[in-house]
């Protein structure tokens, strides 16, 4: 390997030399040599720094003026400028020459489907032009854009519109400003030709604000969505946390090349087109929850990004676990909580949980970071939101609010860090939180074990519960945490037990502080079904020696949905465990009719929502599964659950036509109710599949579907069962949508995801597709993501031919776009967890991209971490 990346320490964090309190940016804006003309107002903050060091990446510099004089004493290195000798206080102007056309990494300035767009976040502005490119520097920009008229009719940046005019040779300039002071990463730039929806949202102080959403040219049809969204995301944050939107316009920018979901610019958000784009013929239900979600999630950014930012890299999870716990919030209190609350442990107890146990474990703020693109991740985002909830949980919603409030008066404005969230919470509710802060410290995922003795004599029920948290590969010793744990006593008849301890009422929710800790409760008038991690109040594994009765028992009786979820979900884990168990002796599968009649009983339940009963028949993912095991079998996995699936489906499949029968929708309907009447309908028919009339039902569903949803439903059903229909269904499918690309990805997902024996050569064969394009992220995700991420059978083949792919995209993306690749080499990083067979094979290709001279940080990071350990 040629280059040695170096490492960033949190420990070594140093305020910065310099400031820059107002940029003026002109952008001349030219496919392949746009000029940009920067002019800082630069001020010194540390009297002995003498010299200015300035970020810069693949820019050409053209010229450096200090109050107006060229400058000279000047020295480029890598991803460095240095201008030396500079006065304290001083104008700095700076032109560099960049080349979006070639741009195919889409950090910084890019063309996204003949528009210009940019990415800034986390260290792309470097790529725009030399800068003190980091969040804790916060100035006021002014933008003026340049471009020819007839092409880029829209020329659109942060903050307001000041000034616009025209030029001779048809082309045509706007200039914005943003009245508040913003780090680099928040900078936008779009100009392009568009449709426009717009609307207007009157604040509850009464400011009318402007409401503006572009998107290619004969996409107006599939923005409304996105629109209704954002009012209902500006309303809820006055309501529920008080914070009202502080510009007279919000635009939103829709494109297909982009590298995540979406990005939270000051008053100039973009998107991939993916979370804005939705009508009834083209996206699926989840893809409206989807949108609302991401909508929701920029917009909450104002106030948590924006107003108040991090101070570093390292404390990105201020923003983003606070962001994401918004964003869940406000779709649970929009839609079905207990649906939300379950979807979003899936994702913590699967792929955050495998994070955590894989070489890039990493605390949810960092200590060490070689690219920074690198810790976008589930940790951060989703067990941040976790930390995020659990002080929610603690401090009560009123408390929390008051916590809220306090944080904004210290810090708006300003660059802020975790710990000074935290500080916030703590004085505002008197509560101490000095151990709980671990959880911003430390790695890895909590073990509580949990047993219980009942005493019949006394009546006294003692919870012995002991905490531990195996090493990680980036941290070995580990410290208690203190840990939520929200609990529930049931009688036999289902009525609850009161909490009590010496005549006084005990909290639900016990504070577990210790390595090893009992709690004992009085009054306890029988021996009771013990509810435990209600609301999965701490992102830990939990164990408890459950009997199948108990757990049936809860599944039926708990008075809270996700409770009963989660019963359910024990159950299962418990008999796929016992199963894997047996593939491996060369044993029959046993799911006893108990298990299965336990389903049935939530199947027919009448007093139960219909999306609950959905979300309680759908089968844990073979990837969760496998995340129970040191050794992963995923031959064994996977004819364990195809087992479940296909003896659930044999053995109710009375039952689960009459309920397939029952929500036949005459008309199609997006609310709430809708949506989990057809995912109930559609969780029936995925078993239905497998049934001896399977095919019938599904190419019928596939006929007379009128939405995408069930289109859908109908194709993944026939993919899932290998149905005679499939081919079919799949032409019919590709044919009608090829020319729509975000459609075609649910259709290349599916190639992705096919069970079948040849679905590596399908998927190599489908990258000739005429939608397909290795340039394009989400095309990228959708056909090669799902195959070696979703299709574990098949990417874990024991020849290595899974690997070897996947190691020949990479050296591909490498170069275009290492950020994307650098998400797709996931599934290789865990390798510690297959046979040695197969970990040979992984470890091979590992140190083929290792050997490679231009390997970029992105996967550098990753693969050494993982060929070190
Ligand atoms: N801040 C964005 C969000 O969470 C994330 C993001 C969008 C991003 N695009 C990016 C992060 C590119 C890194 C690189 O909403
Ligand atoms: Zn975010």
């Amino acid at each position: 390997m040629s280059q040695q990346p170096t490492a960033k320490y949190r420990k070594d964090y140093r305020a910065p030399d310099f400031t820059i309190t107002d940029l003026n940016l002109e952008f001349d804006l030219e496919p392949n040599a746009t000029l940009v003309t920067a002019v800082s107002q630069v001020k010194r903050l540390n009297d002995n720094a003498t010299d200015i060091e300035l970020d810069g990446e693949n820019l050409k510099l053209v010229r450096i003026d200090i109050n107006g004089d060229a400058w000279t004493a000047y020295s480029e290195e890598s991803g460095k400028l240095i201008i030396r000798d500079v006065p304290a206080a001083f104008t700095l102007t700076i032109q560099t020459e960049i080349d979006p056309e070639n741009n195919s990494a889409l950090e910084g300035l890019y063309i996204s489907g003949g528009a210009y767009c940019t990415q800034c976040e986390a260290e792309g502005f470097r790529r725009i032009t030399y800068y003190l490119d980091r969040p804790d520097v916060l100035a006021r920009f002014t933008t003026k854009v340049i471009a020819d008229k007839a092409s880029y009719p829209y020329l659109l940046s942060n903050g307001n519109k000041i000034a616009s005019g025209e030029l001779d040779n048809g082309r045509h300039w706007v200039e914005w400003h943003d009245p508040y002071a913003k780090p680099s990463y928040l900078f936008a730039l779009v100009a392009g030709d568009f449709d426009v929806l717009r609307d207007s949202f009157v604040t509850r102080s009464g400011r009318e604000v402007a409401l503006e959403i572009f998107v290619d040219k004969g996409n107006l049809v599939r923005a409304d969505h996105a629109m209704v969204s954002l009012k209902n995301a500006m309303k809820w944050d006055e309501t529920r946390f008080d914070l009202e939107y502080d510009l007279d316009i919000y635009m939103i920018v829709a494109v297909d090349f982009f590298n995540m979901g979406a990005m939270e610019n000051k008053g100039l958000n973009i998107f991939n087109s993916k979370y804005v784009l939705a009508n009834a013929e083209t996206a699926t239900d989840a893809d409206y929850l989807g949108i609302e979600a991401v909508i929701g999630h920029e917009y909450f950014h104002n106030w948590t990004g924006n107003r108040v930012t991090c101070r570093d890299w390292f404390q990105l999870s201020l923003k983003e676990g606070l962001t994401v716990f918004r964003d869940q919030e406000f779709s649970s209190d929009l839609g079905s909580r207990s649906v939300n609350r379950i979807e979003n442990v899936r994702v913590m107890r699967g792929p955050q949980f495998a994070e955590d146990a894989s070489p890039m474990s990493h605390p949810i703020r960092p200590e060490k970071v070689i690219e920074m693109n690198n810790f976008y991740t589930l940790t951060v985002y989703e067990k941040g939101s976790e930390v995020i909830r659990m002080m929610h949980t603690i401090l009560g919603e009123e408390g929390f609010q008051k916590g809220v409030k306090l944080y904004f008066e210290r810090h708006d404005g300003t660059a802020a860090t975790c710990d000074d969230f935290v500080q916030a919470m703590e004085d505002a509710s008197g509560i101490d939180l000095t151990q709980f802060r671990r959880w911003y410290s430390q790695s890895g995922t909590p073990v509580l074990n949990v047993s219980s003795t009942y005493d019949d004599a006394t009546k006294q029920l003692a919870l012995h519960v002991k905490q531990h948290t195996p090493a990680t590969a980036d941290q070995a010793e580990k410290l208690p945490l203190y840990i939520p744990l929200d609990i529930e006593l049931y009688r036999a008849d289902g009525s609850v037990i009161e909490l009590q301890r010496h005549g006084e009422p005990v909290h639900h929710i016990l504070a577990v502080t210790e390595a090893e800790q009992t709690f004992i409760f009085d009054a306890v008038d029988e021996q009771p079904v013990i509810s435990l991690l209600r609301e999965f109040s701490a992102p830990v594994k939990l164990e408890y020696d459950y009997q199948d009765q108990d757990l049936t028992f809860l599944l039926q009786y708990a008075r809270n949905d996700f409770a009963r979820w989660d019963a359910g979900q024990s159950l299962l884990a418990k008999h796929i465990k016992a199963n894997v168990a047996r593939v491996q002796n060369d044993e029959k599968i046993v799911i006893p009719a108990s298990v299965v009649d336990a389903f049935r009983g939530v199947l027919l339940s009448e007093n139960t929502e219909p999306a609950l009963i959905a979300e309680v028949l759908k089968l844990p993912s073979e990837n969760e599964v496998a995340g129970w095991f040191d050794v992963v079998d995923v031959d064994a996995i996977h004819r364990v659950m195809a087992a479940f699936k296909q003896q659930f489906a044999d053995e109710m499949v009375d039952e689960l036509e009459t309920v397939y029968r029952q929500y036949t929708q005459a008309s199609y309907e997006i609310s709430h109710k809708a949506i989990g009447e057809r995912d109930l309908r559609n969780t029936c028919l995925s078993y239905l599949a497998h049934t001896e009339n399977g095919n019938d039902w599904v190419e019928a569903q596939y006929r007379n579907a009128n939405n995408m949803t069930d289109t859908m439903a109908a194709l993944h059903a026939a993919n899932a069962a290998q149905l005679p229909c499939r081919e079919s269904l799949m032409k019919h499918f590709s044919d009608q949508w090829q020319h729509d690309g975000l459609v075609m990805d649910k259709w290349f997902v599916l190639q992705g995801i096919n069970p079948a024996e040849h679905a590596l050569e399908g998927v190599k064969a489908q990258m000739a597709h005429p939608a397909f394009s290795l340039k394009n992220p989400n095309r990228t995700r959708s056909l090669i993501g799902a195959f070696c991420s979703r299709n574990p059978v098949h990417f874990h083949a024991k020849d290595g031919s899974g690997y070897r792919f996947l190691k020949e995209i990479l050296v591909t993306l490498n170069e275009s776009n290492p950020q994307v690749a650098s998400r797709l080499i996931d599934p290789l990083l865990k390798l510690a967890y297959y046979d040695t067979e197969r970990q040979q094979h992984m470890r091979q290709v590992l140190q083929e991209l290792a050997d490679m001279d231009n390997l970029a940080n992105d996967l550098y990071e990753k693969v050494q971490k993982t060929l070190e350990q």
